[in-house]
């Protein structure tokens, strides 16, 4: 019979921009419970990557003046090189504009459509053209557009959608019948409460206002909902679909979807209702973990408080990122993320308890055996209680991975660790060694403390991989499987340790903070002036080409708001006495009477068009930053005749 399997799932990322700790954080925690399934002689399937079509990425993408494609492969390439620092062993990454993804989501997609689960109808709603979106009734601010604050228009756009109400029973039940499938417990109430009680509605699933997205097969100008697109992932990259379902045999249904709180609701109602329909069977559980939050609450790029993991691992190495990640957010629930609680707990967990039971350890080997490990030839009663911790340890951690509780299972492991720092307190090796007589009884002590760390570097291996490696190299320790810790007897007296570096440095806490301080300030800073995310320079021109444009000095003579159109104003120019009105959508960074009497520069041969039924005859020059979030319009200092040229 072959290994039983496992299958754990990350959700994939958006490669809108670089990962920070939270996304991290779901992978970290991912990334343990393979590690420590496949310890535990499971065959393991990890699986991770990256969602990479929709309305959003195009939009970035067109911001830097760069193809989707290229904006994401760039992204990708840094969200593989993260998961290469924090020690991710991913089996799959699988990037959702990967042909063999879009072809099996086409498939679906049809196959739904086929069986009557998808129709084809009218989405309504209002729309806002200059940003291509739609909105309900109730996201619109005073009736215009939340976004830019423009008025939108009923729109009817024709659409394909999903009969979610059709399975919205089925799922209740499938639920009820299984309580372990949405976890923790109390998500599970708040997803039948908040959105299947109140009924589903059917789910619009295509859109035709952008194209950055995968084709309807049978519909061209139709792109899939990114959900839909998304959530088949989970099967996709085990082949459905592909001629080759092998994998799909061997791991599905995943044991285990682990996603934050906030995308809970797609994978414990889209993604089983999506199953469903396929016929396809439901992953066992759906675990929702909280969400980690600085100082200052949730992580915002404007806000500046965003924490780079890469940046905490430079300073730090890449373990104590994990054992804080890990053992300090309490898994189920918000955590907090905060440098000096960090600090401590390197210091306090890491360095004190585990790194000093190892060079404890090692040095007394060294000291007084030559740094051979003795034999244990004379036992006592004072052996038993950490003989039978050290014993119940594996089965304890092991309980508390199963039922998904990180911080138990590293909350076992380390009560382990520190009752055998307890037992050299006991046992005072030190006083032993006094006495020749006593030469046997330290050799027993040392040895179970060096068969003790051989159990705590096996049982920390999916936590703490590189420090687990770095003890068995100082402690020379061959045998880590999970069967060898069965029994208290792995360590092969004779043995000879080898002394290395201190695992985990004593960190400074204040400097080191003042240091970290220091770095944020850089980042703020950064953030604030954004010298480096400009569009690219256009292609080159001659100056015969730019004597096209015709630019002429104008004075404002008028300005006022245009008539439902909260963007716009109008202005009466003077341009050497001829009257010019033009319409400027900058009515959000100036107020008319502010305006009134300045000079602007004008493009005064620019063909007329009327904007909200008013007629513009040419262009004000303005200058504004890259999100528009500031603008300014370009004027000169002293007065010159109106309709000078400007060259
Ligand atoms: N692309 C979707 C997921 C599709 S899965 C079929 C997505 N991507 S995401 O990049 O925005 O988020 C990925 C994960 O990061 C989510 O599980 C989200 O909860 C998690 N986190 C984002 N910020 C977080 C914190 N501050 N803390 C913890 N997790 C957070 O959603």
């Amino acid at each position: 019979m072959g290994k039983k399997t496992f299958y754990v799932t990350t959700p994939i990322y958006y490669p809108s921009a670089n990962l920070h700790i939270g996304n991290t954080y779901t992978t970290v925690a991912a990334d343990a419970i393979a590690r420590f399934k496949r310890l535990t002689g499971y065959d393991v399937m990890f699986l991770t990557g990256t969602d990479e079509h929709g309305q959003k990425i195009q939009r970035l993408a067109e911001a830097k003046g760069v193809k989707p494609i290229e904006y994401v492969d760039k992204i990708v390439a840094s969200i593989k090189d993260l998961w290469e620092i924090m020690n991710i062993s991913y089996d799959k990454f699988i990037r959702t504009t990967e042909d063999y993804h879009k072809e099996a989501v086409q498939k679906i997609f049809k196959k739904l459509y086929d069986q009557g689960d998808i129709y084809k109808g009218y989405y309504e709603g209002w729309y806002c053209t200059p940003c291509e979106s739609f909105w309900t009734e109730t996201q619109l601010i005073d009736g215009n557009c939340p976004d830019c604050g423009r008025p939108v228009e009923k729109t009817k756009e024709e659409a394909y959608f999903f009969k979610m109400s059709k399975y919205a029973d089925k799922l209740i039940e499938h639920i009820n019948n299984h309580p372990e499938f949405i976890q923790p417990e109390a998500r599970k109430n708040e997803m039948i409460n908040n959105f299947l009680k109140p009924g589903l509605q059917d789910l619009c699933i295509s859109r035709t206002s952008f194209d950055w997205g995968i084709p309807v097969s049978f519909d061209e100008k139709h792109v899939i909902y990114v959900w839909i697109d998304a959530l088949a992932n989970y099967i996709t990259a085990l082949g459905y679909e592909s001629g080759n379902e092998e994998l799909l045999n061997k791991y599905w249904p995943a044991d285990i979807h682990l996603v934050g709180k906030d995308i809970l609701r797609f994978h414990t109602i889209y993604w089983p209702i999506m199953l469903m329909a396929l016929g396809v069977p439901l992953p066992k559980h759906v675990f929702g973990h909280g969400w980690l939050l600085v100082d200052g609450g949730k992580m915002s790029k404007s806000k500046g408080n965003v924490v780079d993991p890469v940046v905490l691992v430079n300073n730090f190495g890449t373990d104590p990122v994990r054992y804080y990640l890990l053992k300090e957010i309490p898994f189920g629930s918000d955590g907090l993320f905060n440098n000096e609680i960090f600090i401590k707990k390197i210091n306090s967990d890491l360095a004190n308890d585990l790194g000093n039971l190892l060079s404890r350890t090692v040095a007394m080997v060294e000291k007084y055996f030559n740094g051979v490990i003795p034999a244990p030839v004379e036992k006592e009663n004072i052996d038993n209680e950490l003989i039978k911790l050290a014993l119940e340890t594996p089965t304890k951690a092991e309980k508390s991975i199963n039922e998904f509780k990180i911080p138990e299972a590293l909350g076992n492991i380390w009560a382990l660790i520190n009752r055998a720092n307890k037992y050299i307190d006991e046992t005072t090796p030190w006083i032993l060694a006094k006495d020749e007589s006593k030469k046997n009884r330290l050799g027993t002590v040392l040895y179970n403390l060096v068969e003790s760390l051989r159990i705590i570097s096996t049982l920390i291996s999916p936590f703490l991989p590189e420090t687990s490696e770095k003890i068995n190299k100082q402690l020379n320790i061959e045998l880590t499987t999970w069967d060898s810790i069965a029994s208290f007897d792995g360590t092969r007296a004779g043995t000879k340790v080898v002394k290395g570096e201190a695992l985990f440095p004593r960190i400074d806490v204040e400097k080191k903070i003042e240091e970290l301080n220091k770095l944020k300030e850089e980042q703020m800073k950064k953030v604030q002036n954004k010298v480096n995310d400009i569009k690219p320079i256009k292609d080159e021109i001659t100056i015969e080409d730019f004597e096209k444009v015709d630019l002429r000095l104008a004075k404002i003579k008028e300005c006022e708001p245009v008539k439902d159109a909260n963007k716009l104003l109008k202005f009466k120019l003077d341009l050497n006495g001829e009257e010019r009105q033009v319409v400027s959508g900058i009515a959000k960074y100036y107020k008319p009477e502010e305006l009134v009497g300045k000079y602007v520069v004008v493009v005064a041969n620019l063909k007329p068009v009327k904007l909200r039924g008013e007629l513009s005859q040419g262009m004000i020059l303005c200058s504004s930053t890259e999100d528009d979030s500031k603008l300014q319009i370009v004027t000169i200092e002293n007065d010159l005749p109106t309709g000078s040229i400007v060259r």
